[in-house]
Order: C-alpha cells, then sequence, then structure tokens
C-alpha cells in the first residue's frame, strides 16, 4: 500500500533554503510554498488567519530577515520576522498537532569559542540579527515539545545564489579576487539539508534545537577557493583562481558585528537520525559541477 505523503507548508519558499526545500521535498511529499507577496508573515495578523485556515503535518519555517548589516537598522522589522512571526507558526501549527521546523543561525553564538558550538553552548549574540533570531529560537521551543530549531551556517544551494556563486561570477571577470581569511563557519548545503531533515517529518522523532551544516570547516576564503577549485575542474575559465585574503576588520562596508567562529557540532543530529553529514568540500563541489558543468561534470 502506498504511503500517505507529508502535507509540507513552506513559508520562504524563495529563499536560498525554502526554494531548495521546496525542490527536493516535493518529489515525495505533497508540499506547498509561500513566498512574499502572497504572504508577508510580518503581519502577524494575516498570518494567523492563513495558517488557521490550512491544513499541513509540517510547517516549515524558511523565511527570516537575513541581512544581517540591515537588521542593526531595521529593528523592529526584524523583530516582527525573527521573532514575532515564529511564535504566531508555532502556535498555529500546535493548534492542528502539527510540527514546526524553524531554522536559526550560528550567528546566535559570539564567536568566542575554540571548538564546535554544541546546543548546550550558551548562546550570546553580537548583533540584533543574532538576537531577533534567538529569541524566536526560544518562543518557538517554549511553545511545544514537537517543533525543531535548527541552526544552519553558510548556507548554498540552487534556490538563489550565495557568497560562492558570486565569488565565482568575481573570478570570471576579474583579474584579482578576495575573501576573509580570518572568520570561519561550516558550510551547509541546502539540499542535502534536505535530506537530514526528512525524517524529522515522522512525529516520533524528537523535536527541540539541533544543529545542521556539513561537516568540517573553513575561512570564507577556503570556501571561495574550493568554489574556483571545482568550477575550472567543470571547465569554467576564470581570470584569476587565486583567492586573496583579507581580514573582517578590513571589511569596512560591513555595520553589524559578526562571530569570527561559529562552527557547528552536528552530534545531536547524527545521534538522533543515525546520518552524519558529509564534508562541505564534497557537497560543494556537487552543487558547483552540477550548476556549472553539467555537462562536462564526471559522473
Ligand atoms: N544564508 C545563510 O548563510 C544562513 C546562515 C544561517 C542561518 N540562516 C537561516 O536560514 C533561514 C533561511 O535563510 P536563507 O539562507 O534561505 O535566506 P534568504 O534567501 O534571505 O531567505 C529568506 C526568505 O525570507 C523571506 N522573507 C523575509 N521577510 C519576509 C516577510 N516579511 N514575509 C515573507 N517572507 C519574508 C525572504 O523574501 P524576500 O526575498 O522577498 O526578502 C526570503 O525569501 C533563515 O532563518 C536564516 O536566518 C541562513
Amino acid at each position: 500500500m502506498p504511503q500517505k505523503k507529508t502535507r509540507v507548508l513552506i513559508l520562504g519558499a524563495h529563499g536560498r533554503l525554502g526554494g531548495s526545500l521546496q525542490a527536493c521535498w516535493s518529489e515525495s511529499h505533497d508540499v506547498t510554498g509561500f513566498a512574499r507577496p502572497a504572504l508577508d508573515v510580518s503581519d502577524l495578523k494575516s498570518l494567523k488567519n492563513l495558517l488557521g485556515n490550512l491544513e499541513f503535518d509540517v510547517l516549515v519555517n524558511a523565511t527570516g530577515l537575513t541581512n544581517v548589516d540591515r537588521c542593526e537598522s531595521a529593528r523592529e522589522e526584524a523583530n516582527l520576522v525573527n521573532t514575532l512571526a515564529p511564535a504566531v507558526m508555532a502556535e498555529c501549527a500546535s493548534q492542528q498537532g502539527a510540527r514546526l521546523i524553524h531554522f536559526s543561525t550560528d550567528y546566535v553564538f559570539n564567536g568566542e569559542k575554540h571548538e564546535p558550538y554544541t546546543e548546550d553552548d550558551i548562546p550570546s549574540p553580537l548583533g540584533w540579527y543574532g538576537l531577533t533570531k534567538l529569541e524566536g529560537e526560544r518562543l518557538v521551543q517554549a511553545s511545544d515539545p514537537l517543533h525543531m530549531v535548527v541552526r544552519v551556517s553558510w548556507v548554498f544551494g540552487p534556490a538563489k545564489p550565495s557568497f560562492v556563486d558570486s565569488l565565482i561570477q568575481r573570478a570570471l571577470h576579474d583579474v584579482r579576487v578576495e575573501a576573509v581569511d580570518d572568520k570561519f563557519s561550516s558550510p551547509t548545503s541546502a539540499t542535502d539539508a534536505a535530506q537530514w531533515l526528512e525524517v524529522f517529518f515522522d512525529p516520533s522523532m524528537p523535536g527541540g534545537l539541533y544543529h545542521a551544516c556539513n561537516s568540517g570547516q573553513c575561512s570564507w576564503r577556503e570556501y571561495g577557493t574550493k568554489a574556483l577549485e571545482y568550477g575550472a575542474a567543470g571547465g569554467l575559465i576564470f581570470r584569476t583562481t587565486r583567492v586573496e585574503p583579507i581580514r573582517l576588520a578590513d571589511m569596512k562596508q560591513f555595520i553589524a558585528p559578526r562571530p569570527v567562529y561559529s562552527i557547528l557540532s552536528t552530534r545531536k543530529l547524527t545521534e538522533a537520525t543515525g546520518h552524519t553529514p558529509r564534508h562541505w568540500q564534497e557537497a560543494l563541489r556537487d552543487y558547483i559541477l552540477k550548476k556549472y558543468a553539467p555537462i562536462s561534470s564526471p559522473s
């Protein structure tokens, strides 16, 4: 007998993460996506009305005011989108016995640790983005133990360009490209995340707080260097394949303070699912070859 499809409702379906989750999960589940302008989640009343009129087994919140510098000035909007809207989503999901999968960030940490952050580490955000995301996490977790908060970092995927795509574009046109050499994190493949999280559609899986990123760690410069290496291997003709180092302190255009070290430990995710995320280099290589060299890439 065919298994009943899970009804998944994704908010933020045109985002980098939400778009990839929708594409991956649509193959096996009954997935509906909402994006702006169909739904502005900062309109809390409309959000509540809409969710009250829809039926779903799993609600996924992939919305977020993710521009960390903009959050410093758009404080009220950040508070609405990153903190108050997730609380409404949590309440509405609970009312129909559905699980909320809510995404958060490595920016809840201050970056002073020297080994991977676990879910038990005490967050201490440096900027308004991290603060509003942390408050959103807390409201979601306080609302229902079924709900999940999933912290990701440095997301890349096919739905929307990210740092590696913009670095590739720059190296196609410029003889000099540069990236920060003294800030470290773990890239997260949005399509890999779809696989890791699908098992949580089963309501008997434990909810709570999880870190979810690919294994390994790197600086922005190492991340970019690998992107150019894989792009060149796939046949892209760059004007340079060397990424020059710059320091975080030299990024004068950055307004918000950023953690210099935000590697996330995924041990809890592995213990819950039995699955260890593959290394970020392998995931990045697959992504770049598929996107930029679909014909010449080795199978
Ligand atoms: N990207 C990363 O490296 C990263 C790292 C750590 C954590 N995260 C977390 O991952 C989640 C997904 O982020 P992402 O990487 O997919 O970023 P993204 O591409 O910026 O996606 C966020 C989506 O939220 C939407 N949104 C913002 N305000 C909204 C509103 N008022 N109403 C409806 N939609 C709204 C955006 O729509 P518009 O395009 O119309 O603005 C966008 O499509 C977020 O929770 C973020 O905090 C991301």
